[in-house]
């Protein structure tokens, strides 16, 4: 057996039940046995045999460790941008009135359809290799502005291509139900229809992982959702829902009767959302970067949350139309400051819950048997990372075992 031991660091390893504050190791060693960590513990308690076994050896230069960073809810593949509803925000017009005068999601639906796969992908990878350098090394991606079968697979299949060509882990959501595109206007329940085929034909091609919907006023009723929802479930599909973003439609209690993975946004919560979630062990992804960027002043109920002990995550949202943001450490700043997680919350948020977010149990805290996905950076305390504004602490990502 050839071992590979990281050591010269602290390592906050983000296990709840290591009785320190972000289940801190100080001089801490890894043990690596190939793509997964063998041993993770303090530098003096390595056993001997162990490190004799160790034919590599790295040194982390007094390094803060923590898990790969997990952006669990992301739009990043589509084409253009929407400055200019930006402006038009800015100058009295809401998110709402938008979308309604066919500007919003449409938009992008329009830009992204007209858009090659190759400038599709162009334009994505820059945001996702933004988000690499800020040590993400697992992100999904959502579909939803095709909105139809090919433009669709056209989006998941660029996601899967950037996952081939990066080192990095890719999980692709099928959002076909995210807004009625024009062609549909004023049958959304045949589009509804359109969706179910989609979802069919595209999980058997191998490009969904898991299926999403915008359960809002200007997206899908819960009654439309609950029939996607139900397609999922035949195929064997876990579901996560946009849920109460911009008003209360009880789509949360509706994704919890799914076991939904995660509900996301949530601004709108009703205590007994926040309890049906809990019950059913989905995660609550907040979304800081779509809150500040579309200016919105009702929080996420983060108390309701804490008190039902339901996980929070946090994710960059990173999409043209609430979010153009494709860092993830600053969206922990602005879970700090403006949804007032505090730093550990935070932490956990893109790392512990996001791998929960995304059922995916092999990553986000640093244990034996889970996958050696880490990053190393030139930081004291993990609070500095979401200290900060906009800056990018030096990192050295360690993915899959190897260094990136
Ligand atoms: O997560 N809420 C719906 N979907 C996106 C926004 C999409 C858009 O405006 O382009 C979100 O906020
Ligand atoms: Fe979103």
């Amino acid at each position: 057996m050839s071992l590979t031991l990281w050591h010269g660091c602290n390592a906050a390893t983000m296990r709840p039940d290591s009785g320190q504050p972000y289940g801190l190791i100080e001089d801490a060693a890894l043990v690596l046995d190939g793509p997964l960590l063998h041993w993770v513990g303090a530098r003096c308690d390595v056993p001997v045999d162990m490190l004799a076994a160790c034919a590599e050896q790295h040194d982390g230069g007094g390094a803060l460790v923590t898990p790969g960073l997990i952006d669990c809810h992301s739009h990043l593949v589509y084409a253009g941008d929407r400055a200019h509803e930006f402006e038009l925000r800015l100058n009295g017009a809401t998110y709402e009135e938008i979308s309604r005068q066919g500007g919003g999601i449409a938009a992008t639906v329009q830009a992204t359809r007209s858009a090659s796969a190759e400038e599709l992908k162009l334009q994505s990878r820059a945001r996702l290799q933004q988000l690499m350098g800020e040590g993400v090394t697992t992100l999904e991606i959502k579909s939803g502005y095709g909105l139809a079968l090919a433009p669709e697979r056209k989006m998941l299949q660029v996601a899967r291509a950037l996952a081939q060509e990066h080192a990095l882990t890719v999980r692709c959501t099928f959002l076909g139900a995210h807004a009625l595109p024009p062609e549909y206007a004023g049958r959304s329940d045949a589009y509804v229809d359109e969706v179910l085929r989609m979802l069919k034909k595209l999980h058997a091609e191998g490009l969904v992982d898991a299926v999403d919907a915008f359960c809002e006023r200007i997206g899908f009723s819960a009654a439309q959702t609950r029939r996607v929802f139900e397609a999922a479930r035949e195929l064997g599909l876990p579901v996560k829902l946009h849920a109460e973003q911009l008003s209360d439609s009880g789509g949360a209690q509706m994704a919890a009767s799914y076991s939904a993975l995660s509900c996301d946004h949530l601004e709108f919560l009703s205590e007994e959302g926040a309890q049906a979630m809990a019950k059913a062990g989905s995660v609550a992804v907040l979304l800081p970067g779509a809150f500040y960027f579309l200016r919105e002043t009702r929080l996420p109920p983060v108390d309701w949350l804490r008190r039902h002990g339901v996980p929070m995550a946090i994710a960059t949202d990173c999409n043209p139309g609430t979010s153009p943001c494709s860092s993830l450490l600053l969206m922990l700043n602005m879970a700090c400051t403006l949804l007032r997680l505090t730093p550990q919350e935070a932490l956990a948020g893109v790392t512990r819950h996001a791998a929960r977010a995304l059922g995916l149990p092999d990553r986000g805290i640093l244990a034996v048997g889970l996958r050696a996905d880490f990053v190393l950076w030139d930081l004291q305390h993990p609070a500095q990372l979401c200290y900060a504004l906009g800056a990018r602490p030096a990192n050295r990502v360690i993915f899959n075992g190897e260094e990136r």
